[in-house]
């Protein structure tokens, strides 16, 4: 038996634009994707603030914060991260929906579940920020010592990471600094909320 099937979506009166009209501004959803240690929770803490300090509301989703509160029951098997990520993508979507700029930094290593995340934001709504640093330079960097450690499924090392065929930005973080890397996708946020 389907456990949705006595489960009845009631509509709501208020649309995504009455929302915006109080907000003054859109919703969005902005997808960090990355190997751990890539830096993509530096360069999301960064842009949060710069919008925040410029008047918008922003919210981010951090993967290990996250991993100790609702999704404190999963894992690393691919069932696990799927689970995760799957929570996340519908997380991003309703506040995207509340109107608020959603940033998301999560390894979020398979291609199929950053897709899904995209679709439950609705096209148009989703920024895919591949943050590329390369297994090496991670391993270098280790700054949570992870790496160095026997971890058993660890992206890049025993369990896959799917780079983006298809990412809105690509950040190369070994020869750019954070705040630069923040910039680059600040403002390709600010052009998004100038967009009807
Ligand atoms: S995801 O693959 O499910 O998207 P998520 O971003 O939530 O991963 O969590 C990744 C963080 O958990 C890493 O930055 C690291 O601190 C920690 N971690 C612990 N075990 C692993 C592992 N096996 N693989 C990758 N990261 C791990």
């Amino acid at each position: 038996m389907d456990k949705n099937e006595n489960i009845i979506w009631h509509p709501n009166k208020v649309t995504p634009e009455d929302r915006q009209k109080v907000l003054g501004q859109k919703g969005l959803v902005v997808w960090f994707t990355g190997l751990s240690g890539s830096g993509k929770s530096t360069i999301a803490v960064e842009v949060e603030k710069k919008l925040t300090d410029a008047g918008y509301a922003a919210y981010l989703l951090d993967g290990d914060n996250i991993r100790h509160g609702i999704n404190s029951d999963l894992g690393f098997t691919d069932q696990d991260r799927n689970e995760n990520i799957r929570r996340i993508g519908e997380i991003a979507a309703l506040f995207r929906d509340a109107g608020i700029i959603t940033l998301v930094s999560f390894i979020s290593p398979f291609r199929k579940m950053r897709e899904t995340a995209r679709e439950r934001a609705g096209e148009g709504n989703f920024i895919e920020v591949w943050v590329s640093t390369d297994l090496q330079t991670c391993m270098e960097r280790d700054p949570k010592g992870l790496y160095k450690k026997d971890i058993k499924n660890f992206t890049g090392k025993d369990s896959v990471y799917e780079e983006p065929l298809h990412p809105e930005i690509v950040l190369d973080t070994a020869g750019t600094i954070p705040e630069e890397c923040a910039e680059t996708v600040y403002r390709e946020i600010v052009v998004r909320m100038g967009e009807s």
